[in-house]
């Protein structure tokens, strides 16, 4: 039942190669990994950093960033593998209609939504963080503080500004068909790379070893490297797995891709492997520069180069954290429309996400509809909620990734991509499953010094689902391009009764 309505391989493909009208396959495997690097460096390292070490796991967020690190890469071998064999610009929306059929694709969809439209609110709002703070040290120029944040913030305001007016601005380029080119992308991912490693120059020297044993306190729980015990490091991991969200964007450029069976593995793990190591030392770093209890601002890594008297460096990486966050908003928006756009011509979502503007060819009232509603959320809700729910979605369109690898070898065991996950179907998929779904259980960690269990972010998860099931069932079901191909099929098939 519920793995009815499987959309057939050879229609996937085939409207893959309809839909690329010609895209010219210009990226290799260095384009790929710069690409994946663009996607992933953004508001987990140079915001949530910050947040998490302040609030969940202190000093020992190092050791987080190595275990969501570890549940990344399993997940990222099992992309590897389907985009091998499913080379299309899809994403785990059309991995999963291709083999565990059309409830479970739509689930994904509606996973994706979290991950794509409410992942660029929480970079958003990481965004003004750094913009509000180059205003000020620049400019002295102050935007009043209720405008500056939303009214569940540390320091309550009215709504977030800056972070809803870069949404709308985004939006505009959208509906224009800005997209980025390879060229400026190239450009920004080293302007980011180069700010990590200035980052890490300049904090290296700075180090106060007495930072990551911290006595114990009414902000620094119990002290020492794990002040809010092994738990707190795994709330932490769970809540900067954020930081590692993207390398799932290579997948999407499937089309562009010189020879995309080869490298987009090539680029997914890449990527992944290469900013997992700079995650882990930046991270070290900042914990050892400040304090960690002083770190819940939204410009952490910037404050903490001002704290050791660098101002001018703090300017130098906002400016950097700004550039790489604007790109880290493209890809998140144009990824939403773009699931949106294959969920509608699918049959799944009203027609209207497919239409196209005359003169721009761009999906333009799907992105509109997005921008408002992206723009409302960075607005209104703090940064911590809208973090841990878009981890709760890809987490959970992790999980369906991960099974899809056992299923898509069983039942086309003819189809062969030029990667193929180690040690069998079973132990990495289990493995990335499984460890998927404890990040979930533990994004409900939070802060223990203000009470330590947060089930809010699964509550808005569980409501999520409950909304999209219903629309569902009382739509998608019914209009689904592949029921009604299959229902055809079945008419042509019956034998005739003269
Ligand atoms: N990994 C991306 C970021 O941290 C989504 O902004």
């Amino acid at each position: 039942m519920l793995m009815q309505r499987v959309k057939p391989l050879a229609r996937i493909l085939a409207e893959g190669s309809d839909e690329s009208g010609g895209l010219r396959r210009s990226l290799g495997p260095w384009a790929l990994t710069a690409m994946g690097i663009g996607a992933i460096i953004g508001t987990g390292i140079f915001v949530l950093t910050g947040v998490a070490s302040a609030t969940r796991a202190g000093p020992s967020l190092t050791l987080s960033f190595v275990v969501a690190g570890i549940v990344s890469a399993l997940a990222a071998l099992c992309y590897a593998e389907v985009s091998s064999k499913i080379p299309i610009s899809g994403s785990a929306y059309t991995y999963t209609y291709a083999t565990m059929g059309e409830v479970l694709a739509w689930i994904v969809g509606w996973a994706l939504v979290l991950e794509y439209a409410l992942g660029a609110s929480t970079v958003s709002v990481g965004w003004s963080g750094y913009f509000t703070f180059i205003l000020h040290t620049l400019f002295n120029w102050n935007i009043p503080s209720a405008w500056q944040h939303s009214h569940w913030d540390a320091t309550p305001g009215i709504a977030n500004l800056p972070a809803a007016g870069i949404i709308l601005l985004i939006t505009a380029l959208l509906v224009k068909g800005t997209r980025e080119s390879g060229a400026v992308n190239a450009v920004i991912v080293a302007i980011k790379v180069a700010v990590v490693l200035f980052f890490i120059a300049v904090g290296l020297g700075h180090i106060n070893p007495a930072n990551y044993h911290l006595p114990p306190g009414p902000q620094t729980g119990a002290g020492g490297f794990f002040p809010f015990g092994i738990a707190g490091m795994f709330g932490g991991a769970a809540f900067i797995f954020f930081a590692y969200i993207g390398f799932d964007a290579v997948s999407t450029t499937a089309e562009e891709a010189k020879n995309p069976g080869r490298d987009l593995p090539i680029g997914i793990i890449s990527s992944l492997v290469i900013c997992t190591i700079l995650y882990i030392i930046v991270v070290a770093i900042l914990n050892g520069m400040v304090p960690f209890n002083t770190l819940n601002v939204n410009f952490p890594v910037a404050y903490a180069v001002n704290s050791v008297g660098l101002a001018w460096a703090g300017v130098i990486i906002a400016f950097g954290a700004i550039a790489g966050l604007t790109t880290v908003l493209l890809v998140m928006m144009y990824g939403q429309t773009r699931i949106f756009y294959a969920m509608s011509r699918d049959g799944l979502i009203p027609p209207i996400f497919v239409r196209l503007h005359p003169a721009w060819r761009t999906p333009w009232v799907s992105q509109i509809i997005f921008g408002v509603l992206i723009a409302a959320a960075g607005a209104l809700f703090p940064i911590s909620i809208l973090g841990s729910v878009t981890n709760m979605g890809t987490l959970s369109a992790f999980i369906l990734v991960s099974i899809a690898v056992p299923v898509l070898r069983r039942r086309h065991p003819e189809m062969r991509g030029s990667f193929t996950i180690p040690f069998g179907p079973y132990v990495i998929p289990v493995l990335a499953a499984v460890s998927a779904f404890l990040l979930i259980l533990f994004l409900a960690v939070g802060n223990p010094l203000v009470g330590g269990f947060f089930p809010l972010v699964w509550l808005a998860f569980i409501v999520w689902f409950a909304i999209g099931l219903v629309f569902y069932y009382s739509y998608g079901r019914n209009k689904s391009t592949v029921a009604l191909e299959q229902l055809e099929g079945l008419a042509v098939r019956q034998p005739r009764v003269n």
